[in-house]
């Protein structure tokens, strides 16, 4: 490498490490002189006041969130209780993520300020959005103005949650994503003055979430990656050696090539990283630069030692075990401030520094019997297999409560608040463990690490059964998301699975038969011929859906008005593109049919088609005759309305139209077929009035969001993968939403349609997730 050196390695890590070791030996001589036991008891016999309710009163206990988020929420609200769960969660936030402490006059009246809005967005009833929920999150960065840095950020969790390999868990990944721009963009709001001016923090803000992006990065492509069996050990070795040259250089080195499996998914990382990295580093201050990139490595070296670990060597020393994990965990907190470029704050930085091994420890205890499984070396697995015969050994248990003590009463001079939020933490932490393992494991687990004294492993096992009132709202918000995430993956992956089975169906009905062999039969042809192209068949598959699993019709009874709505759909496509229309050349993959046929031809294959459409919507006879008649004169006057839209459309070439205008305009040519795709059937099922009305909302917004998908895929569309060809729109001096309003505008006025869509969705009558996806796909399709 050729590249300077900006920091020095060696010496950066061993600065850090001589702290960690000063920390340490604080930790061990509690946990021998065994001091932090008396200091604890006595906190958890004041604490237990607030915590354990005569039997009587404790009746209607309920466990946490085990039925649902909102159940819950509204749970702690009936019962009085939710002011404090979340002065309790949002204390807790300040001072592990924010570095605060809670005896200040400031960080309380922030707290509760925080609590106020928390609490009224919570209960408020009139929130139409899932608090995690693409929609929520797009109404919300309209409300902050920084709607084009959302979309960006929609964007990469959708190409990193696609990037993600097997082998790797990708709810995880995006949850950590999640987890650490939320917390980045804590931070920015926390650091902004009062009286910051508006374009201020919409800079700011916007910087918070790519920033929080950039860092957020390193978990799933750094320290995830080469924690699982991915890449072989050169491989590691040779990743390593890239992440620490960068950190040390400050320059990202090229990939060079990379052979095997893995090199897409490595190009794929180092590009996404190599982006992240440069973001960071051009928002760095001068002044603070160094630090960064030294705090940076101290984060990843020592990362990198723990994971080296061996379960099979027996000979590490209580530093080697801990040392490593008090930096680890301390710097990776330390580091979410200097990612923003927050000023200095020594009080920030200890207190920071001491809070990490906190949580490391809690979340090593966790994942216990997993790190055991995998063989990873923890303070916990570490003891418990060697604990006989190294007497040497530091119990982790003990440490871990040895840190508490040392947290209340050292760090945080012996504060109450401070000693009543981490107590609940702790016994929160032993009785979710508890919950999750069951209670003999628990008990063996307890009685393996129990701490030298039997009072007080007493008192702890008594608190974990009876405290109350100890639960926290980052926990129910990650099983909460968790809990979105699967299910979203889960349902998504039914949806393509369903649409791509119903589209083989939908594909073996359409051929029309009666070809005359004598003479020929060139609009016979020329019909199958269109119909043949490689459309998505988007149209039949939403009335195959909604007949036969939302209304339990029978296939066999709908196919004709499947079969009827892709023959109108196409004869609009063969009459769009002739020349005295958009004069495309391609459609669906082939040359367009006036270029294969003529232009008589394609004219009268357009009308044949859609002539074919209404013989077909005849033929259903398993429906009362009214009912089929009252749809088809619906059918009747929406292809009549589909025309005027696309005279509209033809009329408005070179003009200037109004926001409304193309609205009205995208809605006739387009959203009416997706409106009749979802009424059409709705009224073969006789549906109600009210759930019509939902679905055409519905259907208006994303059929429109559908027409500005097709504009912007016109201008950044793959022409190969769209089978149409790309710019078309341009050519024909046409006005889209992306001629008039940019690319951006036109992004922007899609997802705003999409919040509308999913809005409408949530006023039917009956939740329709396959609709859902139906529109996460409209907007995220890519031809
Ligand atoms: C194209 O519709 C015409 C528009 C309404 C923009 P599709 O994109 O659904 O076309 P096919 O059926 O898949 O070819
Ligand atoms: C098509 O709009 C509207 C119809 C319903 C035919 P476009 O003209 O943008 O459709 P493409 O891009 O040619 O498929
Ligand atoms: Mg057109
Ligand atoms: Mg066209
Ligand atoms: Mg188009």
């Amino acid at each position: 490498m050729n590249e300077k050196l900006i920091i020095n390695a060696d010496d950066s890590y061993r600065k850090a490490e001589m702290q960690a070791s000063d920390y340490f030996q604080i930790l061990k001589a509690l946990v021998s002189e065994k001091t932090y036991i008396s200091t604890l008891t006595k906190d958890i016999q004041s604490w237990k006041h607030n915590h354990i309710r005569p039997y009587f009163f404790s009746l209607g206990r309920q466990k946490t969130g085990s039925r649902g988020y909102h159940h819950y929420i509204r749970w702690l609200d009936y019962t009085g209780k939710l002011e404090s769960y979340l002065d309790r969660s949002i204390s807790y936030i300040y001072m592990r993520d924010l570095g605060k402490a809670l005896d200040s006059p400031d960080t309380q009246s922030r707290v509760r300020r925080t609590v106020d809005t928390l609490k009224n967005y919570l209960i408020d009833r009139n929130n139409k959005h899932e608090t995690f929920s693409i929609a929520g999150l797009y109404r919300w960065a309209q409300k902050e103005g920084i709607e084009m840095t959302m979309i960006w950020l929609l964007d990469k969790l959708k190409t990193v949650s696609v990037n993600i390999p097997e082998g790797m868990d990708a709810v995880h990944a995006q949850r950590k994503l999640i987890k650490i721009i939320a917390g980045v963009i804590m931070h920015v709001l926390e650091e902004m003055e009062d009286d910051v001016s508006p374009e201020k923090r919409i800079q700011k803000l916007n910087e918070a979430i790519r920033l929080g992006y950039a860092y957020g990065l390193t978990y799933p492509f750094i320290d995830d990656l080469l924690d699982s069996n991915i890449l072989s050990a050169a491989e590691k070795k040779r990743y390593s050696d890239l992440i620490c040259t960068t950190l040390t250089t400050g320059t990202v080195p090229r990939l060079g090539s990379w052979a095997g499996n893995n090199s897409n998914l490595i190009r794929f990382i180092h590009s996404e990283l190599r982006q992240a990295f440069e973001y960071i580093k051009a928002h760095q201050q001068e002044a603070t630069r160094k630090n960064f990139f030294e705090q940076a490595y101290v984060f990843y070296h020592s990362q990198e030692i723990d994971r080296m670990k061996d379960l099979n060597n027996a000979d590490y020393t209580n530093e080697e075990i801990y040392i490593p994990i008090i930096l680890k965990s301390a710097s990776s907190r330390l580091i979410a401030r200097s990612v923003i470029s927050a000023p200095e704050d020594e009080g920030f930085d200890n207190r920071t520094f001491y809070y990490g091994i906190y949580n490391q420890l809690a979340d090593d205890f966790a994942d216990l019997f997993d790190d055991m499984k995998d063989g990873a070396v923890t303070p916990y697995t570490y003891y418990l297999k060697y604990h006989d015969r190294r007497p040497d050994l530091i119990n982790p248990f003990e440490v871990y409560w040895a840190v508490i003590a040392n947290l209340i009463h050292n760090v945080y001079q012996s504060d109450s608040k401070t000693c009543e939020v981490i107590l609940g933490r702790a016994i929160n932490g032993l009785k979710r463990f508890k919950e999750r393992v069951g209670i003999e494991k628990y008990n063996e687990v307890m009685n393996f690490f129990s701490v030298g004294n039997s009072k007080f492993n007493h008192l702890i096992q008594k608190m974990v059964r009876k405290a109350d009132d100890v639960d926290f709202f980052d926990k129910l918000l990650r099983d909460h998301i968790i809990t979105i995430l699967k299910n979203d993956q889960k349902e998504r992956d039914e949806f393509f699975s369903t649409i791509e089975t119903v589209r083989n169906e939908i594909n073996g009905m359409l051929k029309i038969g009666g070809h005359n062999i004598l003479l020929g039969d060139p609009i016979i042809d020329a019909a199958n011929y269109s119909l043949e192209g490689n459309g998505k068949r988007l149209r039949p598959i939403i009335t195959w859906f909604m007949s036969v699993n939302e209304y339990g019709l029978k296939q066999s009874a709908v196919e004709q008005l499947l079969k009827s709505l892709e023959y109108m759909h196409t004869a609009s496509l063969i009459f769009d593109d002739l020349p005295s229309q958009d004069n495309a050349s391609s459609r669906r993959g082939r040359s367009t049919l006036h270029k294969t046929y003529n232009i008589a031809i394609a004219e009268l294959t357009g009308l044949f088609l859609t002539q074919k459409a209404v013989e077909e919507q005849t033929f259903l006879d398993q429906f009362d005759t009214k009912t089929v008649l009252k749809m088809i004169r619906y059918s009747a006057q929406m292809t009549a309305d589909m025309c005027r839209g696309q005279a509209m459309d033809l009329e408005s070439k070179g003009k200037s139209l109004t926001l409304e205008q193309l609205n009205v305009m995208s809605f006739y040519k387009t959203g009416i077929a997706f409106e009749a795709s979802l009424v059409m059937p709705a009224i073969l099922a006789e549906a109600g009035e009210s759930e019509i009305t939902a679905l055409k909302k519905f259907a208006q917004h994303a059929g429109i969001a559908f027409q500005i998908k097709d504009d912007l895929l016109d201008v950044e569309g793959d022409m190969q993968l769209l089978g149409k060809p790309a710019g078309q729109d341009k050519e024909n001096n046409n006005s889209t939403f992306v001629t008039i309003l940019g690319l951006d505008g036109a992004r922007k006025e899609m997802w705003d349609h999409y919040c509308l869509a999913v809005e409408a969705l949530q006023e039917a009558p009956r939740n329709i997730t396959f609709l859902k996806h139906l529109l996460d796909y409209i907007v995220n399709r890519e031809r």
